[in-house]
């Protein structure tokens, strides 16, 4: 067993995206900074409504999978093909734009407070062009494991392993084998997994830092910061002086060439420039 040390730490930006929503984006800040398969992390976190209420109105996607979660307020959605939801308080949506998807996404407040994250993953060149699909998980269907010291996580993606219990989240499926965790830990309270030792990894502290890596090799991660993880087959974790929460992503690398155009992401110029054709032709979908 090798404990994956912090190899690369991305801070967030604060940025605006769709029709002017403020948002801080650590992965996909620009396009050398990903960690494959994950091309994007956005966090949404506001109590002012003018920072998020113009949303995202009508908008393309083609060749990647979306997995938003709502930790506060909620999302309504409604696509081309006339489906509509509300994602709610706690609960996540897993979309597959495949070939193409035209979606609205209307960020809502609750209790004055709208907050939640969306995370991009590629998709490998064979399935980029598959129909488009999503599914939307009640909050309810998301299991908590509760840790001996007093730490909390919610699995929402792929299969964990808990004080050996094997637990899977709603969300199974994505091509790339994603495990998706928020995590709660209490002031000296520590969270250790087993991660594929084949997979790419990376922690999102939301509130509190952490501190993570092996005996002897510890680094602290601040809060709304990405820490990228080294190889391993296992990840610790520690929240030292304060309360932490933060998110565990780990998938499949693909080692595919990327090529990125706002919201399509192909491996070729030429797919592409294809997409555009498709979109601007109303054949994108
Ligand atoms: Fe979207």
């Amino acid at each position: 067993m090798s404990t994956r040390t912090l190899q690369q730490i991305i801070p967030s930006i604060t940025t605006s995206d769709g029709g002017g929503v403020k948002l801080r984006r650590s992965l996909g800040q620009n396009q050398t900074l990903r960690v494959d398969p994950f091309l994007m992390l956005d966090e949404f976190s506001s109590t002012d409504a003018d920072d998020y209420i113009a949303g995202f109105p009508d908008h393309p996607h083609r060749g990647f999978e979306t997995v938003t979660y709502m930790l506060d307020g909620h999302m309504l959605h409604q696509d081309h093909l006339g489906n509509q939801g509300d994602l709610k308080s706690g609960g996540a949506q897993w979309m597959t734009a495949g070939r193409g998807i035209i979606h609205s996404e209307m960020p809502q407040q609750e209790s004055g407070r709208m907050r939640g994250f969306q995370l991009w993953i590629n998709l490998p060149a064979k399935e980029k062009m598959k129909p488009a699909s999503y599914q939307d998980v009640q909050p309810e269907e998301i299991p908590i494991v509760n840790l001996p010291d007093g730490g909390q996580v919610k699995i929402i993606a792929g299969i964990a392993e808990i004080d050996g219990q094997t637990i899977a989240g709603p969300i199974q499926g994505i091509s790339t084998g994603v495990l998706f965790l928020d995590v709660h830990l209490p002031v000296g309270g520590r969270f250790d997994h087993t991660v594929d030792a084949m997979h790419n990894a990376f922690v999102y502290p939301y509130e509190g830092q952490v501190e993570m890596g092996p005996i002897g090799n510890r680094r602290s991660l601040a809060s709304q910061t990405a820490g990228v993880l080294s190889p391993g087959d296992r990840i610790e974790i520690q929240a030292v002086d304060q309360a932490a929460a933060f998110l565990l992503l780990a998938g499949r690398p693909l080692g595919e060439p990327i090529v990125q155009y706002g919201p399509f992401v192909m491996n070729t110029r030429e797919e592409i420039e294809q997409a555009m054709t498709d979109y601007r032709n109303g054949q994108l979908v």
